[in-house]
Order: C-alpha cells, then structure tokens, then sequence
C-alpha cells in the first residue's frame, strides 16, 4: 500500500469552520482532531448518536495540541442519523437555522459517514442499507448544505465540499450502462443484487457518479467539490463483519497507513488542492485516474443517468431540490 506523505508544512485551516458527518470515531474523528490542530473554528461533529459526539467533542478540546494551537476552539455536536430521510432533512434544517441565527457561514463540509454490510439491510426509506447512507442520504445532504456553502465564498476564500469514496468504486457490477428500460438505482434494493463488497463499492461508484455530474453544474469559483480516498486504513469500518471474515481484513489492512494519515488525506483535499481538484478524485494524497467506467464515453451516459435517478429519488423526499442546480 502506497505509503501517504505528510501534508505539506504550510497547511492551514485557521479560522475556518469545518462540518464532518461521522466524526465520532475512525477517519471522521481524526479528521475533525487533525482540522481542529491546524486552527479550524467552529468545528461541526455531525453524529448518529449525540452521547458519543459529546464523548468526543471532550478528547479533541482536550488535545494538547488543539489547546496549544487553537486555544479558543469551538466544537458543536448535531445529531445526523443518515438511514432515514428525516435524520438527514433535520439535520440540515437544524444546522442550516442555527448558522443564519448566529451570522455564520460553513467553509467547509466533509462528507464521511458510510458503511459496510456484510448483509443484506433494508434502511428505515426501504432502501437498501449501504445504498441508502453511503449514496442516496449522501447526495441529499451535499445537496442540502450547497447553499449554505455557497454563500460562504468569499474573494479569499471558496467554500468546499468534500466526499469520502474508495477505490474499491473501481471493482464493482457496474461495468457499462445496463438496459434504459428500469431504473437501475431503484433496482438495487432487491436482495438477488446484493453482494457485500459489491454493494460497498457500488454505493462509493454511485456517489461519484452524482459528485461529477454536480461540478458539471456547480462551478469551482462558487465550491471547490472534490471526492477522496485514503486507502486502506484500520477503524471501526468492519466492526460487523464475521468473525470468519477477520483474518481476510487483517491480512488487507497489513501495512495500511495509520488513521493520522488518512486524516491528513481529507484535509490535504480540502486546503492543499485547489480548484484544479473539482470534480475529482483525490487517493493517497494525489489526484489519481477514476475508474474507466467514470471517465470513459459510457461512463458519461451513466452519470446522468445515475443523476437523474438519484434526483427521481430525491425529488419525493424534499419536492424541487434538483431545481435551480
Ligand atoms: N477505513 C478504510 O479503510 C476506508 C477506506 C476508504 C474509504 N473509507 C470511508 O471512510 C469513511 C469513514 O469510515 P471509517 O473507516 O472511519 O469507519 P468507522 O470508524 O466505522 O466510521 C464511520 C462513521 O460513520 C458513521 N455512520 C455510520 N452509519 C451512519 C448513519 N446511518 N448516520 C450517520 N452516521 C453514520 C459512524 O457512526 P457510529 O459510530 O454511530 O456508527 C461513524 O462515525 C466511510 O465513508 C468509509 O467508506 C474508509
């Protein structure tokens, strides 16, 4: 596994204000720790359960480093439960509220819950489990928090939205663009599509699909959108799997960077890259080639399918969201 080189030393979130969804612990944790260390304020834990964003919010304004470098850090917990529609419809409504109320603006938002199943799940929507928080609940919310992020750019600075995928996007089902004649996201939700890593890669395929189609519609003077990929990292991701399963991870996270790493991964794409990182994909601290079934001519078919069947999805949730785009 390629080894993630330091973030370069003039990196900087001082000042900024940084929303991280799942950020209780694993990557999103120390995502929010590594931001608060290099000046982020406020910091945003958008969490599934508000008992261990407060347990967290507690370790990271206890940080040596955070009470040396940002002594007068803010942290904020919100609740965001991402397998239901109205978890994510009040969060935002919520989080959208209280930053008008207070004159606050958001710089940047790192888009990092997601999970794997090792079984088939069906969300309380009726979607399928990892199809319903790593995809649909995903592009609702960045499609929610746009405006607010929008009017957060200024002449100095524009706002970001960031979005965590993998690589495994690159070993999925979906080769080609299926038959016209179904809709192919809602399709997903029958139990015979289902495979775990399938479905995990899937989900991360999907939201790149959406995240493209996006900056094809939102351009980087307005956000800054970029999708990352911090390589195999050992966090609680797995924490369903089998025990048959186990040595088969262990033996995949042998040599995987440590989570700091993986951290310095989201943050790099967030303040070390620029516009020329809109619309794409950011491994291993390097802008690296998406699949072919991203980029190739099928692949651009795709995307507006996938768009417009995310949207369809979308649309009967919060009626007009597409609208305006
Ligand atoms: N670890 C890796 O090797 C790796 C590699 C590439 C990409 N990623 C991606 O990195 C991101 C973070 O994963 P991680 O490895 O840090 O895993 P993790 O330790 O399991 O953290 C996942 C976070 O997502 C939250 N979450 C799960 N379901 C949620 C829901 N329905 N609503 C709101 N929050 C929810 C979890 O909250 P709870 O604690 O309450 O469940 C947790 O805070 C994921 O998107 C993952 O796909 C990970």
């Amino acid at each position: 596994m390629p080894s993630i080189p330091d973030l370069p030393p003039s990196t900087t979130l001082e000042g900024r204000s940084v929303l991280v969804t799942g950020s209780n612990v694993g990557l999103g944790y120390s995502a929010a720790l590594l931001s608060l260390q290099l000046g982020a304020s406020p910091v945003y834990l958008a969490v599934r359960t508000p008992a261990k964003g407060d347990k967290a919010r507690e370790t990271l304004l206890a940080d040596p480093v955070v009470k040396k470098n940002n002594p007068n850090a803010v942290v904020k917990v919100y609740q965001l439960d991402m397998s239901t529609w109205d978890g994510v419809t009040s969060f935002a409504s919520k989080f959208i509220a209280d930053r008008k109320a207070a004159g606050e603006g958001l710089d940047v938002a790192m888009l990092n819950a997601g999970i794997i199943n090792m079984a088939y799940e069906v969300a309380p929507t009726g979607n399928e489990a990892v199809l319903q928080v790593n995809h649909l609940s995903t592009a609702l919310l960045s499609l929610l928090l746009l405006p607010l992020l929008e009017s957060s750019t200024t002449p100095a600075h524009t706002a970001r939205l960031m979005i965590v995928t993998s690589g495994t996007h690159k070993r999925t089902s979906l080769k080609a663009n299926p038959p016209e004649d179904f809709n192919y996201i809602l399709s997903l939700n029958d139990k015979k599509t289902f495979g775990a890593m399938d479905r995990y890669g899937l989900g991360k395929l999907l939201i790149i699909f959406f995240l493209r189609e996006l900056c094809e519609k939102v351009t980087s003077d307005k956000i800054i959108i970029n999708d990352v990929c911090p390589g195999m990292i050992k966090t609680e991701l797995n924490r369903n799997a089998p025990f048959w399963a186990w040595p088969v991870i262990w033996a995949m996270q042998l040599g995987s960077n440590p989570v700091e790493k993986g951290a310095a991964c989201y943050v790099a794409a967030v303040a070390s890259v620029g516009k020329e990182s809109h619309g794409l994909w950011y491994q291993y601290m390097r802008l690296t080639p998406y699949a072919p079934v991203v980029t190739d001519e099928e692949g651009k078919k795709l995307q507006k399918r996938i768009w417009n069947e995310t949207l369809g999805v979308l649309d009967k949730v919060v009626p007009g969201i597409g609208s305006g785009i």
